[in-house]
């Protein structure tokens, strides 16, 4: 049985959440003019979007991301172990987070710090969130996909929401220091986004820097890398062997939702996300 508080409305495990350092995070963490952040709701393809980052520094040499762990390079800003990092770290970061819009920190808004946020097919999120904090101390053991699609709907898991999430988050297209990428566009054309990252972080690349980059952030290679492949994380965690490397692929949801379920969730998308433009949303 997994413990929560509750924070603002928020389900945070209390395995690895402190309320102070959520609130901490919230109203006194300084977000600098040079930073960049990765935002994204858990299991959205926040990893692949982070090596990708890191390789995109290193102008594609592996060293770094074969050496350091993945929650260390781009550090959690809201976590035990990422806050005090960030905190101790000079010069230009690289951190990231899952939280939701109204609970980023405040001095974000106050700078011109670079946000790119991804997201992906709240059906696939759900169903790779089912298998990974299914074998988790993350949230409680959800019976069936079922019971989870249920919490999914109510938003009753880390880090609340999809929905509001998404939306909250959706609110800053548009701001020049936001870029918005989806795991769908990712997968369907890899190359193509991380020129539009590199664009993004005014990073220039040699066409055989951009193979090595992918090269190194492609599935087989995060799955082969231990310092990426969340073989290291803490043995209090996990339940039942945690893979982040579970299929990497778009619409793997159609495997596993009933039609019932899927109409279900669909009424429910509709209604929550009423209102963004058709085609925001590339997938099916
Ligand atoms: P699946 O469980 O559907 O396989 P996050 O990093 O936000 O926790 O997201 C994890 C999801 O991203 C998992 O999805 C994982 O397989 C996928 N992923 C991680 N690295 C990937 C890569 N290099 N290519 C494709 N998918 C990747």
């Amino acid at each position: 049985m997994s413990a929560y508080f509750w924070f603002e409305g928020i389900a945070f495990p209390a395995i690895v959440y402190k309320r102070e350092i959520i609130e901490e995070s919230r109203d006194k963490f300084v977000i600098r003019d040079e930073d960049t952040v990765i935002v994204s709701y858990p299991k959205s393809g926040t990893n692949w979007l982070i090596e990708i980052v890191c390789l995109i520094q290193t102008k594609g040499n592996p060293k770094w991301i074969q050496s350091v762990p993945i929650w260390d390079r781009s550090p959690w800003i809201e976590t035990q172990r990422g806050f005090p990092i960030l905190i101790n770290k000079e010069g230009p970061r690289f951190m990231t987070s899952h939280l939701p819009f109204h609970l980023f920190p405040k001095s974000f808004f106050r700078s011109k710090a670079k946000v790119i946020y991804i997201i992906r097919n709240p059906r696939d999120v759900l169903v790779s969130g089912y298998f990974f904090q299914g074998n988790t101390n993350l949230v409680d053991n959800p019976e069936s996909l079922r019971t989870y699609i249920e919490w999914f709907l109510k938003g009753n898991l880390p880090y609340g929401s999809w929905f509001e999430h998404t939306r909250g988050w959706l609110s800053m297209r548009g701001n020049d220091n936001f870029l918005l990428l989806s795991y769908e566009d990712m997968k369907k054309n890899t190359r193509g986004t991380i020129e539009k990252i590199c664009d993004f972080l005014g990073k220039k690349l040699e066409p055989d820097e951009l193979d090595l980059v992918l090269k190194y952030s492609s599935f087989q290679a995060m799955k082969e890398n231990k310092m990426s492949n969340f073989s290291l994380i803490s043995e209090d965690i996990i339940t039942n062997g945690l893979v982040l490397m579970r299929k990497g692929v778009a619409g793997d949801w159609k495997n596993h939702f009933t039609v019932t379920e899927a109409e279900t969730f669909d009424k429910v998308f509709q209604e929550k996300m009423a209102g963004f433009p058709p085609g925001l949303f590339p997938w099916k």
